[in-house]
């Protein structure tokens, strides 16, 4: 893998806050959802508002019931507001159709999910391809040149034919962030995505998200577990459909000292 920042000593890269951008991926102004069940109405957000800016690598926490899953659906598109509004890459999404909002998750978000949502029985790099199916401006050999790239860039290079079945968990989480990221999207969107992945499985993903942030990727990552976001750079806490904490990360440690700071993996 090439390093990113030749410049800098090793040691220095993760811990470095880099220079944030000030350009809004995302904006939420005082979105509510409820949901209507029998006679009554649960309040699943409660208001919420925060901008993303590019290149920000959030954390979105808090314990189940909290409004975590509602929240993702609104960021990708699978949702609307009860009220608020909701902006992705400057757009607004909650007067738009159901074709709209389809088209705008195809173009501006990667989805990045717990089970992985790979095709069975086909391969890396048809599975990475998938989005680019959509995309008139990609011919067929596009689409696989791209789709080699993204599996590169994720360490699966010599993975390029093996089919889905042929592969352990964390490298059909690969593909699947090798296929998050092949529409170059405005934001990554990572629902548990180490949910279902053993602790040295789940430090080789965070290592390959903090690469992708020192790239520049924007990334939201939805998870129950609290250690995740000493990774992030910032994160958001949710409680009863409300922000309770909304904090930098100041100092973010390292997925890759982390990860060598393992014992290896077991064979049996
Ligand atoms: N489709 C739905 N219909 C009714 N209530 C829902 C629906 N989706 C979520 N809720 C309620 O909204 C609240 C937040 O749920 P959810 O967003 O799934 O939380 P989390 O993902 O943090 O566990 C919960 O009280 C849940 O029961
Ligand atoms: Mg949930």
């Amino acid at each position: 893998m090439s390093s990113n920042t030749p410049q800098q000593p090793a040691a220095q890269q993760q811990s470095t806050a880099r220079v944030k951008s000030d350009k809004v991926v995302i904006e939420l102004k005082d979105v509510r959802r409820n949901f209507i069940v029998g006679e009554e109405t649960v309040h699943a957000l409660r208001g919420i508002n925060f901008k993303i800016f590019e290149g920000e690598f959030v954390t979105i926490m808090g314990t189940s019931g909290s409004g975590k899953s509602t929240l993702l659906n609104q960021l990708g598109c699978l949702d609307t507001p009860t009220s608020g509004e909701y902006y992705l890459d400057g757009t607004p999404v909650r007067k738009m159709s159901k074709s709209q909002r389809a088209k705008l998750r195809n173009r501006k978000i990667g989805f990045v999910f717990q089970s992985y949502n790979l095709l069975p029985k086909t391969t890396a790099v048809e599975n990475v391809e998938l989005p680019l199916m959509y995309n008139s401006k990609f011919t067929a050999a596009k689409r696989r040149e791209a789709a080699i790239e993204a599996l590169k860039a994720v360490g699966l290079g010599d993975r390029l034919e093996h089919k889905s079945n042929q592969m352990s968990g964390g490298q059909m989480q690969r593909v699947a962030i090798a296929r998050a990221l092949v529409n170059n999207p405005a934001v990554i969107l990572a629902d548990e995505a180490t949910g279902n992945l053993d602790t040295h499985t789940s430090f080789e993903m965070l290592v390959l998200f903090q690469r992708l942030y020192e790239k520049g990727h924007t990334i939201i990552f939805v998870t129950h577990n609290p250690e995740i976001a000493q990774y992030s750079s910032r994160n958001i806490m949710l409680r009863d459909g409300k922000i309770r904490e909304d904090t930098p990360n100041p100092n973010i440690l390292s997925a890759a000292d982390a990860l060598a700071a393992l014992p290896a993996p077991q064979d049996d």
